[in-house]
């Protein structure tokens, strides 16, 4: 099978020398992508800014904006039967990004933000994917409720659900523990572990699971 899996944050520039982005590390995304190739499938790996190593076997782009990052999915998606979506890409971009570095005057700042596409969002509409769809629902509150809302608003078939306001599980930590919210309503927790046993467990059930291409609101 082939695997398109985003991994890491997306960076937004301000101007030349400044940017917002968040504190995903990318490890989730990379173990997954280790895990897929480890297990055989073929792997497309498309990556925000991050400081890790490609995994063996892994065909790895880089990009640097939610826009970079749509522009390369779309590119890659043909033949691909599972797309993973464990990038932390950035929800909003400055509005305008100066062409020269931006010098303070001593007065406040205001900077308005647009809202970018969502990338996951448009893989059953505008990007017309037909495989499997999973997606990871980072939250600080009412997780399995938001992971829901978030399967059903962009069509997945699984979401990956993760407390983020956990410090000792979470963005930069080699462990993680996440609950897999299904399509068909099952909630199934996973123990602690590390983001590579995650990864491995994922790609197992990732190959028991058929794709259901229409959002559940239609
Ligand atoms: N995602 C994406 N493109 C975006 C934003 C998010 O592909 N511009 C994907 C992430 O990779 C992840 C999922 O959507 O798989 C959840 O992202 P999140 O930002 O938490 O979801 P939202 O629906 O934007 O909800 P909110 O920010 O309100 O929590």
């Amino acid at each position: 099978m082939h695997y398109l899996i985003t991994a890491g944050p997306t960076r937004e520039a301000l101007d030349p020398v400044r940017f917002l982005s968040n504190r995903s590390s990318g490890r989730m995304g990379f173990a997954i992508a280790q895990a897929a190739a480890a297990a055989g499938h073929r792997v497309t790996l498309i990556s925000g800014p991050v400081s890790l190593a490609t995994p063996a076997g892994v065909d790895r782009k880089n990009v640097v904006s939610a826009g970079d990052m749509m522009q390369a999915v779309s590119q890659a998606l043909e033949g691909v039967d599972v797309a993973i979506h464990s990038a932390a890409v950035a929800d909003f971009r400055p509005m305008q990004t100066a062409a020269q570095k931006m010098k303070k005057t001593g007065d406040a700042l205001t900077v308005t933000f647009e809202p970018t596409q969502d990338i996951l969002g448009s893989m059953r509409g505008p990007l017309a994917f037909k495989g499997l769809l999973v997606g990871f629902a980072a939250e600080t509150e009412n997780i399995i409720d938001n992971a829901r809302g978030k399967l059903e608003r962009k069509g997945c078939d699984l979401v990956v659900a993760n407390d983020v306001s956990r410090s000792e599980t979470g963005f930069d930590s080699p462990d993680n523990e996440v609950t897999l919210v299904f399509r068909g309503g099952e909630v199934r927790p996973l123990p602690r572990m590390s983001k590579l046993e995650i990864a491995r467990e994922l790609v197992k059930i990732c190959g028991t699971l058929s794709p259901h291409p229409t959002p559940l609101s239609e």
